[in-house]
């Protein structure tokens, strides 16, 4: 006689004990103590761990607790009837997996039916036959473990999936990187050539305007002096001089030709000052860093962006306000840190230029474009604030303006590559920070942060 393991613990020792092994465990549930005997004898005897539970809730605890490879399950039972006890098991994850078989009275077919649609994989009937309960078992045994081995390669494979996954978008990110650097170099060494080039082209010929002034001041100072000597020793040299003395008004002319000549001499070096600056500007920075003038960076960019500030037929000029702190010469990459004030000067221009876009007409007065360029110093560091009164930025895109290639502008215009070249710069080249304060409508404020120690 068999009892439920609620009434006696002998199977369930028995059963416990033969988890160690790899026999099949087999869970029958069924309130008649006779058809457990013979379920039991028949699969003990073909080589199963078997379990038995009377009623359909120890059922379940039994197969929470202690999860078997196939349940044998009674339809009429006392307490929940064996639908119910299947829908239960079904409803849970951790249980659904494992196949029921339906034991059932041989002509009910609505319970067949009924069993198979609330999940069950199979029926056997009463009485039984115990070939054909063993080759129903034996089949959806070997079904769930190749169930369970189709479900473990295919964690597998899935888990492969994420490993290569991982690995090309590492490899993407490289590449981006990359490029990203490749692109940079490019264009830093472009930009270097390019204005090396121009600047070549122009000191030739002012450097012979400037030599040339200086013979020429000389000349014509040479000459002034000549015509007041005239002037001195021959005061009345007759009508038609004195008429052409008039009508140029000498005067005026020999006051003003020195200082026409000082002017030409400011404007050539003034040119060649430029030249230079912009010589420094674009030269590739070495290995290691250099003290340089920040502000003198900072300039260059604005002369360098002075066509895209003035007044415009559409709007009228940008106003750049510069509240500079009293900096000494900082440690860094000069040129690479050029490269960012160009970068946020631009993107500041293009932000007023979207914002003043939709004004049709010109009274535009009271939406005039504004940079402000702010330096300060602290014992650790220099920090350097960019502000423009632009169309601002939402926090959604915030999260991504450092990203390789983001932009919001039409193709052809912008690449994406500014903040995200800057970024690398400020924070990899010099252990800075970059931080962006904005939100739309207010304008945007790009802070530059860079440790005086690095
Ligand atoms: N001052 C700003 N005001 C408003 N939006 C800005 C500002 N600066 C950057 N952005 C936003 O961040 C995006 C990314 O800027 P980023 O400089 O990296 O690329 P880009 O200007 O679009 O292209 P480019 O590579 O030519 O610089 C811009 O497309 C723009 O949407
Ligand atoms: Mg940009």
């Amino acid at each position: 006689m068999i009892n439920s393991h609620n009434q006696t613990n002998d199977l369930v020792t028995e059963s416990t004990s033969n988890t160690f092994n790899n026999l099949e465990t087999i869970l029958v549930i069924d309130d008649s103590p006779t058809n457990l005997e013979v379920l039991h004898a028949t699969l003990e005897n073909a080589g199963y761990e078997v379990r038995v539970e009377m009623d359909g809730n120890s059922g379940i605890e039994q197969v929470k607790n202690n999860p078997p490879d196939l349940i044998l399950l009674d339809v009429m039972m006392p307490g929940i009837d064996g639908f119910e006890t299947c829908r239960r098991l079904q409803a849970n994850p951790s249980t659904q997996e494992i196949p029921i078989i339906f034991i059932t009275a041989l002509s009910d077919s609505v319970e067949k039916v009924k069993g198979l649609s609330l999940g069950a994989v199979d029926y056997i009937t009463k009485p039984f036959n115990q070939k054909e309960v063993l080759a129903r078992i034996k089949l959806h045994l070997k079904l769930r473990q190749l169930n369970l081995e189709l479900d473990e390669q295919k964690q597998q494979l899935e888990q492969r999936v994420k490993e290569r996954t991982a690995e090309l978008s590492h490899a993407l990110e490289e590449l981006k990187k990359s490029q990203l650097q490749l692109v940079q170099s490019e264009k830093i060494s472009f930009l270097g050539q390019l204005v090396t080039g121009v600047a070549h082209e122009v000191n030739n010929p002012v450097g012979f305007i400037s030599t040339n002034l200086y013979y020429a001041y000389n000349y014509i100072q040479d000459l002034i002096n000549l015509v007041k000597l005239y002037q001195k020793e021959f005061p009345t040299p007759g009508y038609e001089i004195e008429d052409n003395i008039k009508a140029m008004d000498l005067q005026h002319v020999l006051e003003d030709l020195p200082k026409v000549l000082s002017s030409m001499k400011l404007g050539t070096e003034r040119i060649q000052g430029i030249m230079q600056s912009l010589r420094n500007f674009s030269r590739l920075d070495g290995e290691e860093k250099k003290a340089v003038d920040i502000h003198e960076g900072l300039e260059t960019s604005l002369m360098i962006l002075q066509h895209r500030l003035k007044a415009l037929p559409k709007r009228p000029a940008i106003n750049v306000i510069k509240e500079y702190g009293n900096l000494p010469k900082i440690k860094c990459y000069p040129v690479q840190l050029n490269q960012v004030f160009m970068n946020l000067l631009s993107n500041a221009i293009d932000a007023i230029e979207e914002s003043i876009k939709d004004i049709d007409t010109f009274s535009t007065a009271y939406r005039i474009g504004l940079i402000r360029i702010c330096t300060t110093i602290d014992k650790q560091q220099v920090t350097i604030k960019i502000y423009d009164n632009g169309i601002g930025i939402s926090e959604s895109v915030q999260n991504q303006i450092f990203q390789p290639f983001f932009t919001t502008k039409p193709e052809g215009k912008g690449s994406g590559l500014g903040l995200s070249i800057s970024n690398q710069i400020i924070t990899e080249k010099h252990g800075g920070t970059l931080q962006c304060i904005s939100s739309v409508g207010n304008g945007t404020e790009f802070v530059i942060q860079i440790p005086l120690k690095s």
